[in-house]
């Protein structure tokens, strides 16, 4: 259906991701909102819980994997769901997986230090190697992988959300897969709402889009920066992921960013994003997170409200995080 096609074909991609994730319209809150309302339900990926992350690592994994390493390394906040799903997917092909985790709130709360994904790494095998902070990720990575190729091992270094260009060919495929369920639904959507952290998902996504759909907005909600830190994160992974791929980037591939929802900070929700959370669950039994897609749906409800989109459906792509409830839970409960 697109020329992006025949260019991503040329990269090896572990086939993990067999089936489309369903497209489909949230009935009750679109009556609730008074706005037809879709969701992309990449929550439901088939790897450990589900989400955005194993789309990446369908193409990063392969490649380590030809590199000949026996070992996946990467870095997060202790709660990452990144690292939730790289250290699952090094277990399912029998590779060792060492992890650099940070705690970005400072949080001394049991449920966040040791419940969530953080247990989930345990069952998994991962090393974890907790740090002070992750302020030089690619840095700290680098010398990991250092330390452990002196003790015999064949790290394959894996990026902060995966989010390289080789990684963010996960959700050009991604775009073409949503665009082939667009093009079926027959709706004419007025936006596309997504989280936007590491910007992996943002930047494969919106590429894709501009070549099949360039009509659609694509709006990232930030969850960790503002606008004028996120935009040229973004840019920058657009011209990698198109340059990579050996595509021209479209004039009208425009990054848009929402900054006002992801206060006070990383890793912390607020009461609307709380609130977001509540109704999406009650209202759809769909389970939102309190990092990424708690936010990123408060900023399509409040854009709602403040009248930010044009006229027509809107969709979110829902990026997965559900585990992490289980490490914010006696918040869920205030
Ligand atoms: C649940 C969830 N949604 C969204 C994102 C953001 O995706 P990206 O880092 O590609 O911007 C992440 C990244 O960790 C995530 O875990």
């Amino acid at each position: 259906m697109s020329s992006l096609d025949a260019h991503l074909s040329r990269f090896t991609r572990l086939d993990l991701i067999r089936v489309a994730t369903p497209l489909e319209k949230l009935e009750r809150l679109s009556t609730h909102m008074g706005r037809d309302i879709w969701i992309k339900r990449d929550d439901l990926t088939p790897l450990a819980m589900g989400g955005n992350k194993v789309r990446k690592l369908e193409y990063l994994a392969a490649d380590a994997l030809r590199a000949g390493a026996d070992t996946l390394v990467t870095a997060g906040a202790i709660q990452s769901n990144h690292v939730r799903q790289t250290a699952a997917l090094a277990a399912r092909l029998g590779l060792s997986c060492t992890a650099l985790v940070e705690n970005p709130i400072d949080s001394a709360d049991h449920n966040y230090l040791t419940n969530g994904n953080r247990l989930l790494l345990d069952l998994f095998n991962a090393q974890v190697e907790p740090v002070v902070m992750l302020d030089q990720p690619d840095a700290q990575l680098h010398t990991l992988a250092e330390r452990l190729r002196s003790n015999g091992k064949r790290p394959y270094v894996i990026p902060v959300g995966g989010s390289n260009a080789l990684g963010a060919l996960g959700y050009v495929r991604a775009g073409l897969e949503l665009a082939a369920q667009i093009a079926a639904s027959g709706q004419s959507f007025a936006a596309l709402v997504l989280a936007s952290g590491s910007a992996g998902t943002h930047a494969g996504l919106a590429l894709a889009l501009a070549y099949t759909f360039p009509q659609l907005p694509v709006i990232g909600v930030t969850v960790s920066r503002r606008t004028e830190e996120q935009q040229p994160k973004v840019q920058s992974l657009l011209e990698r992921c198109a340059a990579l791929l050996g595509v021209e980037l479209p004039a009208r591939c425009q990054v848009t960013l929402w900054d006002d929802y992801f206060i006070p900070r990383y890793g912390e929700p607020n009461e609307a994003t709380w609130a977001a959370i509540r109704l999406l669950a009650g209202m759809e039994g769909v389970l939102l997170d309190p990092v990424y897609t708690g936010k990123a749906m408060d900023g399509l409800l409040d854009g709602i409200g403040l009248q930010r989109f044009a006229d027509g459906p809107l969709l979110f792509l829902h990026t997965g995080g559900a585990p992490a409830l289980f490490a914010y839970h006696p918040a869920v409960l205030d």
